[in-house]
């Protein structure tokens, strides 16, 4: 079975959307671990609560040891490696990756960002877009996840999703239905990566 390595760092419900898939069976695969920055990351709970491994490895206390941030890199990808994932998934990795973490996973480090390709990349995507809707620059944001490259919440599309955005809706409202639509894309992007591939 397919085995998927999920980095996250705070709440962790896409990661919840990729657990409730693979436990329905509607994704093929298994959660063979997750790994957080931080060590008061409720996705660490609900790896818990689902028997799953879940480990720390927090950047500040490697930094405080005298590491440099590429061996920090080197260690997770150690770490991650240890668990022979066969695709690893950023769901809500608030930290950067080098090609000292990716060039150990080509082509199988994926990303999810809330918000269309090319927009509002970096951290809070969701508040910029609704700040540049009230401004009237925009009428609609969205969702992708996409192939991880060394450039930030950049890379070649697997899946995207427009969400428009309503006159008068709360910012809290646009958030919730920005995640409605990542936990469904999440798994489709799972799913799409690890489809064999045919051959003609
Ligand atoms: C998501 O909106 C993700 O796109 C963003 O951080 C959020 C993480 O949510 N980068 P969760 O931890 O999966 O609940």
């Amino acid at each position: 079975m397919n085995r998927i390595a999920v980095l996250v760092s705070g709440n962790g419900s896409n990661l919840q959307a990729l657990l409730d898939a693979t436990a329905s069976g509607q994704l093929d695969a298994e959660v063979a671990c997750v790994i957080s920055n931080s060590p008061t990351a409720f996705g660490l709970t609900r790896a818990e609560r689902a028997g799953i491994p879940a480990v720390v490895l927090e950047l500040r206390s490697v930094l405080t040891d005298g590491h440099t941030r590429a061996e920090y890199d080197a260690m997770l990808a150690d770490l991650v490696a240890g668990f022979d994932p066969d695709l690893v998934v950023l769901a809500g990795w608030m930290l950067i990756l080098g090609t000292g973490f990716l060039s150990r996973f080509p082509d199988r480090v994926i990303n999810l960002h809330p918000a269309l390709p090319g927009m509002f990349p970096g951290t809070h995507a969701i508040e910029r877009a609704y700040a540049a809707f009230g401004a009237g620059e925009i009428e609609a944001t969205g969702v992708m996840v996409h192939r991880v490259i060394p450039e930030v919440d950049a890379g070649p599309v697997l899946v995207t999703e427009t969400v428009p955005i309503l006159e008068g809706e709360s910012r809290a409202d646009l958030e919730a239905r920005i995640h409605e639509v990542e936990h469904r894309l999440i798994v489709t992007a799972v799913q799409q990566m690890l489809a064999p591939t045919t051959t003609h």
